[in-house]
């Protein structure tokens, strides 16, 4: 079960298991997912906003009108940046509101103003469950697409004893991981270079360049995600590596090339994502260099190109390669394409604020018969965008 990097709104309404969102949110953050609470008035009756903010580590959100939260993270900007709302617990009230498109508390706003997928874990008296008006309600939620996530039969908090109860936290998290899984990727083997690569030029010096990994991993766990088996080839990065993804640290070009090259075999996809150096330093000093001179030229030599070995293999995998430039970005990107008998490769434009060694990227995906501009966005947004690309010219290629 993953949720990484997945950004959760938390929704926490008037219910006795409200206790129990105290330890859903730290199964929450511990699955790799960001949390940011919101507390509706009645929440706050049976559980603190000062508990929930300490668990999540965020202030908790509890008011439509708050100004100070309005010009850290407003409801809208909150909406945007959810990947999904879950609401746990939500009460019969929380229901019924949802379900009749009210807004007029915090939480019912960010349902309306959001395009995440939202879901429920319902949490009411057994009665209350059974009345004819709740199953209603639930009827035009899930008609809504709406995701209901229990309720158990079992003893309540009342004394009753029925339908009503809220899933346990780990049941919680295993459904709600499970929305996020798709399967365009399921059964294939998908192989992802990240990182940047390290040349020595002495014992204690080397040529590197700005990529963090990040691209690369995000696009390894989209994969994961949509159902791949994923290797990762990755130089040295500074990121936690899940333990679901098979990873294999390198710190040179070569040893890069030679990893891919003993692992390619089995895989259907390359996704050639790391920033190789394209030169290493032809005789590495045993030594540290001391500044006698002046001037110190360093002798270079071309590295393996790594792609463009898999390329050239007569049984290659579908190449998905990665393009970055400073200028003629779109021309050099389609030639590089080519050049490297690659499917399709992602092209971005160098700037300090996005990319390389940044949270956001600006990319145009090329293939021989597509080119799409995409807009400005995180990592992961994108990541998951490229998968479904990748696995739709992949189906294109292999029908
Ligand atoms: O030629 P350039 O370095 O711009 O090409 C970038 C693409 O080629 C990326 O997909 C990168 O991972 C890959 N590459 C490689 N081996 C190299 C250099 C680049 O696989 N030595």
């Amino acid at each position: 079960m993953s949720l990484m990097n997945k950004r959760i709104v938390l929704g926490i309404t008037g219910s006795i298991a409200a206790y129990k969102s105290a330890d859903l949110v730290r199964c929450l953050i511990d699955a790799g997912s960001d949390v940011r609470v919101v507390m509706t008035e009645n929440a706050k009756r049976f559980i603190t906003p000062l508990t929930m903010q300490a668990l999540s580590h965020h202030p908790v959100h509890e008011d439509l009108f708050d100004v100070h939260m309005e010009a850290a993270m407003g409801h809208i900007s909150l909406a945007k940046w959810a990947d999904l709302i879950l609401i746990a617990p939500a009460s019969a009230d929380c229901m019924a509101s949802l379900a009749e498109g009210r807004a007029d508390d915090l939480l019912t706003t960010l349902c309306l103003a959001t395009t995440a997928p939202i879901a429920l874990a319902p949490a009411m008296n057994q009665a209350m469950w059974r009345h004819a008006m709740t199953s209603a309600h639930r009827i035009a939620l899930e008609k809504q697409g709406v995701h209901l996530l229990g309720p158990l039969h079992g003893s309540q908090a009342c004394g009753d004893v029925g339908p009503g109860r809220m899933l346990e936290s780990r049941d919680i998290l295993e459904k709600v991981s499970a929305l996020f899984e798709t399967s365009l990727l399921s059964g294939l083997r998908v192989l992802v270079t990240a990182g940047p690569t390290h040349e020595a030029i002495d014992p204690v010096r080397y040529i590197t360049n700005a990529s963090s990994g990040k691209m690369g991993f995000a696009l390894a766990e989209a994969a994961h995600v949509a159902g791949a088996t994923v290797t990762v080839i990755n130089g040295p990065v500074h990121i936690k590596k899940p333990a679901h993804l098979s990873c294999l640290s390198v710190l040179t070009a070569r040893e890069m090339h030679d990893a891919v090259m003993t692992h390619v075999a089995d895989c259907d996809i390359l996704i050639a994502v790391a920033a190789v150096g394209d030169y290493r330093v032809e005789t590495i000093a045993t030594q540290k260099i001391h500044k006698e001179s002046v001037v110190l030229s360093l002798q270079l030599t071309r590295n393996p190109d790594i792609a463009a070995s898999v390329g050239a293999l007569p049984e290659k995998p579908f190449i998905v390669g990665f393009a970055m430039e400073t200028e003629n970005l779109i021309a050099r990107a389609r030639l590089k394409r080519i050049q490297k008998k690659m499917d399709m490769i992602v092209a971005n434009l160098f700037s300090p604020s996005c990319g390389m060694g940044c949270e956001d990227n600006e990319v145009t995906v090329i293939s021989e018969a597509n080119e799409v501009a995409l807009p400005n966005m995180t990592k992961h947004q994108l990541a998951r965008l490229l998968i479904e690309m990748i696995a739709n010219e992949y189906r294109i290629k292999n029908s």
